[in-house]
C-alpha cells in the first residue's frame, strides 16, 4: 500500500517550500514506516533548502523527529509498530571498516530507506539526511528509529535526533571534554547551546560562549555559560584567553563553520588544546593557517559529525538525563508551529530570535 500524506518539499535552489501531497510506500524489508509527532527545524534544512548540500531536488525537508512506528518490514527485530522512536541519521553497517575496527560512530556506509518516496508524478524525492520528517509519515531505514521513553516530551527528545546531539557530542564525544576542563564555545544557536550544555554534563568548571547576537548568550547562560562574550564588541580570542589565566581554553568548539570563526577557535585555544569543527561550512571557503602554529601549538583540529554519537548508545542515556533534570532539553523549543510555518521559521532562525521552532504534525 502506499499511503498519500502532506509534506514540506523544496523544488528548487532558492525556491519557497511549499506543502505538497507525497506518496510513501509501505515499509519492506529492513525498513520502518513512522508516523511523525513532532520535527524540529535546524539550519542544515536551510542548507539543503539553499543547494549548500547536494543538488538532488526535489528535497522533502525535516530531520529532527520523533515518531510513533506504525509499521514494519521483513528481518526488523529492534523496532515494532508503536514504539516511540526518535529518528536518527547514522543507522550503522555494521560492516564498512570504521565498523570493524569497532569505531561505528564514524560508519561509513549508513543505511536509509531504500525504497523512494515520491510526488504525486513519480517524481523521486530526495529526504534531508535520509529521514525527511517534515511530513506526516516517513519511510527509513529500521536502524535509523531509535526507541526512547514515551514519557519524554515528544518536541523536546526529538532535537536529540539532530542538532543538540551534535552539540552536545561535540563536547562529550568529539571534544573528549573532563571535569575542570575550560570550553568555549563559538556561535550558540542550538549546536552551540547543546554544546555548552554538553560541557557542563562533563563537568567543565570554565564554559565560555560567544556570539553576535546578546539573546543567543542570555540563552547560553541558561544552558551552562559562566561566562559570555559578544564578538561584534570585542575580540573573542583575546576575551577567552583573559578568562583562561591568559592561556586559552583546552577545547574550542567552532557552531558556526566559517574561516573566521575557525581562526579564532585555533587561537583561542590552549597550547595542545582541541579545536571541533561542528558548524557546516559552505562549500568553496578555504582557510589560511602559518603551518608553523598548528604545529607549534600541538594538540588536535578535530570535525564532529553529528557529535559522533552512537544513536543507541546516546539517546537513551541523554533522554534519561532530561528524565532525571540535568539537561534542560525544553530549553531548546523556543516555539511550536504547524507544516505550513516552515519558511517562516527559517525567517526567525536567521532573524535570530529562535533556538528550535518545533513544527507538530
Ligand atoms: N556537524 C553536524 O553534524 C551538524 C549537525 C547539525 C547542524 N550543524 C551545523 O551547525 C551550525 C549551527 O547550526 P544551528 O542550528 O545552531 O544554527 P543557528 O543558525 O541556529 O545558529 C548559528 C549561531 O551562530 C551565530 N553566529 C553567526 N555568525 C557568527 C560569528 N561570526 N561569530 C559568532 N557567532 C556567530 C548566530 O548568531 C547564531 O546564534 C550550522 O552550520 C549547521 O548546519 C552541524
Ligand atoms: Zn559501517
Ligand atoms: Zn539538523
Amino acid at each position: 500500500m502506499v499511503h498519500k500524506v502532506q509534506g514540506v518539499v523544496v523544488r528548487s535552489k532558492d525556491a519557497p517550500s511549499s506543502i505538497e501531497t507525497i506518496l510513501v510506500p509501505d515499509p519492506g524489508p529492513g525498513e520502518a514506516l513512522v508516523d511523525i509527532i513532532t520535527c524540529g527545524v535546524c539550519h542544515t534544512d536551510l542548507h539543503y533548502k539553499q543547494g549548500g548540500i547536494t543538488d538532488d531536488f526535489p528535497f522533502l525537508l525535516g530531520h529532527e523527529a520523533t515518531g510513533t512506528v506504525s509499521a514494519v518490514g521483513a528481518g526488523v527485530t529492534e523496532v515494532a509498530p508503536g514504539d516511540r522512536v526518535v529518528l536518527n541519521w547514522r543507522a550503522v553497517c555494521g560492516e564498512c571498516r570504521a565498523c570493524r575496527r569497532g569505531e561505528a560512530q564514524y560508519c561509513f556506509n549508513t543505511h536509509n530507506a531504500t525504497q523512494k518516496m515520491t510526488l504525486e508524478d513519480g517524481t523521486e524525492l530526495t529526504p534531508a539526511l535520509g529521514i525527511g520528517a517534515f511530513a506526516e509519515k516517513t519511510l527509513v531505514a529500521a536502524g535509523q528509529c531509535t526507541k526512547v521513553d514515551p514519557e519524554a516530551d515528544a518536541a523536546a527528545v526529538g532535537l536529540l535526533g539532530c542538532g543538540v546531539m551534535a552539540g552536545i557530542g561535540a563536547a562529550l564525544n568529539t571534544g573528549n571534554v573532563g571535569y575542570g576542563d575550560s570550553v568555549a564555545v563559538i556561535g550558540c544557536g542550538g549546536v552551540g547551546i547543546a554544546a555548552v550544555a554538553g560541557a557542563r554534563l562533563a563537568g567543565a568548571t570554565t564554559i565560555i560562549a560567544v556570539d553576535i547576537d546578546d539573546r543567543k548568550l542570555e540563552l547560553a547562560r541558561g544552558l551552562g555559560a559562566t561566562h559570555v562574550l559578544n564578538s561584534t564588541e570585542a575580540d573573542p580570542v583575546e576575551g577567552i584567553r583573559n578568562l583562561t589565566d591568559g592561556n586559552g581554553a583546552d577545547v574550542v568548539i567552532d557552531a558556526v563553520g566559517r574561516p573566521e570563526t575557525y581562526t579564532q577557535a585555533f587561537y583561542a585555544r590552549d597550547l595542545a588544546g582541541t579545536v571541533v569543527l561542528v558548524g557546516v561550512p559552505t562549500p568553496g571557503m578555504t582557510i589560511e593557517l602559518p603551518l608553523d602554529d598548528v604545529f607549534g601549538r600541538g594538540g588536535a583540529l578535530k570535525s564532529s559529525w553529528y557529535g559522533d554519537c552512537l544513536p543507541s548508545r546516546d539517546f537513551p542515556m541523554l533522554v534519561n538525563h532530561y528524565l532525571q533534570g540535568n539537561l534542560d532539553l525544553d530549553a531548546f523549543v523556543t516555539e511550536r508551529t504547524t507544516l505550513d510555518k516552515v519558511d517562516e521559521a527559517f525567517e526567525k532562525m536567521h532573524g535570530g530570535a529562535v533556538l528550535r521552532s518545533v513544527v507538530e504534525l
